[in-house]
């Protein structure tokens, strides 16, 4: 399979005329690392184009425009598209607001002028750039059998941190890097994946990131699998601990589907991770297997603060209880998260998160609580760096064991 190019540079679509004369606006733009501009005519075209490409930065006329317009921006073009700006030649403050509210962060007044432009750009740029203090937490969602709920919890929580957080920037990996399935329970078409990420990981900053990750639920940036196998071999020792170094200095919360392997990308990303929610059930087979982790975890070092044990599905059929539960694990459980199959089936129906779907539900609220309950200060991990890990006599016996 041929590899997907990579942008060196920011795509950018305009609406109508809502720009400079083109010359001037072309040479502007690609100053500041974006592509000459496509146009189309109207904000319609400009959505079913969306659908089929993703584009960095939209230009659109904003003159004039009612509840409707507004609406279609905040609902078909926002949630897709990372920087929009709106233009008009006679803007009332009641316009400028009501952009505001629709999520356009930037108004530039028509006819554009070079300048103008410029600066609407550079801030925007900035707003993307990431505080030098930026350190954000890595949660890694991770259970030692299958079929649990990890990539649920994974997908439900990091929209769910976007909710309660909405200045936070939140990162969604996958990092079952080959046919994972953020991208199905999501249902997306990516652009770009993994594969293309550690290609280049030689070169990886914060802008790089952004443009090979897909737009997802609640304003979340989404890192999906591959599906070319050969990405498994690539994304190991160094190029995994520069992948999570980046995003965590480019994010404020990284949330980390994980495979049930515990192989070394794996146990880096546990390493790393400032809190594991370890995803388990009612069930003897589940609790015994989250009782082998919790060991492991144990030897490995991991402060029990560490580790959340959050029970799915907790009030399906099951003659063991909570209680039950804490009595076999020797901890308490930090989270319960009720048995909701039909939200869960029509969410993945949808491709949306439960927390969109049916953000009543009890499911809904199990998983916002949760979300909060990571916003406080971050754990450090103990364990600093996979870099410096890998040649540890713990890990390699680790591996050899497998599947726990
Ligand atoms: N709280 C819940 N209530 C009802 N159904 C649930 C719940 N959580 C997950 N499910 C369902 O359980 C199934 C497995 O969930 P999921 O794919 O998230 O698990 P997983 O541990 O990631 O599995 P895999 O082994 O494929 O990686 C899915 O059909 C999902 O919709
Ligand atoms: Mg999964």
């Amino acid at each position: 399979m041929t590899a997907v190019p990579i942008p060196d540079t920011r795509t950018v679509l305009v609406v109508a005329d809502a720009d400079a004369p083109d010359a001037i606006s072309s040479a502007v733009l690609t100053s500041r690392g974006f592509s000459a501009p496509e146009r189309v005519d109207t904000l319609a075209a400009a959505a079913a184009r969306l659908r089929t490409q993703p584009f960095d930065l939209v230009i659109l006329p904003i003159g004039g425009a009612g509840p409707d317009v507004l609406s279609l921006i905040e609902h078909d073009i926002r949630p897709i598209v990372p920087f929009i700006i709106g233009t008009a030649a006679d803007a009332t403050q009641e316009l400028i607001l009501g952009a505001l509210r629709a999520g356009i962060p930037e108004f530039v007044p028509a006819p554009m002028q070079a300048d103008e432009l410029d600066v609407a750009l550079r801030r925007l740029l900035r707003r993307m750039e990431p505080t030098p203090s930026t350190r954000g937490t890595v949660v890694a969602v991770y259970s030692a059998k299958g079929g649990l709920g990890t990539t649920s919890v994974a997908v439900n929580l990091a929209a769910a941190l976007a909710h309660e957080q909405p200045a936070a920037r939140v990162a969604l990996v996958d990092f079952v890097v080959v046919g994972g399935d953020v991208r199905v329970m999501l249902d997306l078409k990516p652009s770009y994946d993994i594969g293309d990420l550690v290609l280049k990981v030689d070169r990886i900053d914060g802008e790089l990131l952004s443009s090979l990750m897909t737009p997802g639920p609640a304003g979340t940036l989404i890192l999906p699998s591959s599906d070319r196998p050969e990405v498994q071999d690539l994304i190991e020792g160094a190029a995994t601990s520069t992948i999570l170094a980046q995003l965590r200095a480019n994010f404020h919360f990284v949330v980390l589907d994980l495979e049930h392997y515990l192989g070394e990308r794996t146990v880096g990303a546990l390493d790393v991770a400032d809190r594991i929610v370890l995803v388990t059930q009612l069930s003897v087979p589940a609790l015994r297997s989250t009782q082998r982790t919790l060991d492991l975890f144990n030897r490995l070092g991991y402060p029990p603060s560490k580790v959340l044990v959050v029970v799915n599905r907790s009030n399906a059929e099951s003659a063991l209880t909570i209680g039950d539960a804490e009595t076999v694990l020797g901890r308490p459980i930090s989270a319960k998260l009720p048995n909701d199959f039909s939200a869960c089936a029509e969410a993945m129906t949808k491709g949306v998160p439960v927390l969109e779907h049916e953000p009543g539900s009890a499911l809904a609220g199990s998983f916002r609580q949760l979300a909060a309950s990571m916003a406080g200060t971050p754990v450090v991990s103990n364990v600093a760096s996979i870099v410096a890990e890998n040649g540890d006599p713990r890990k390699r016996r680790l591996f050899r064991l497998g599947r726990v």
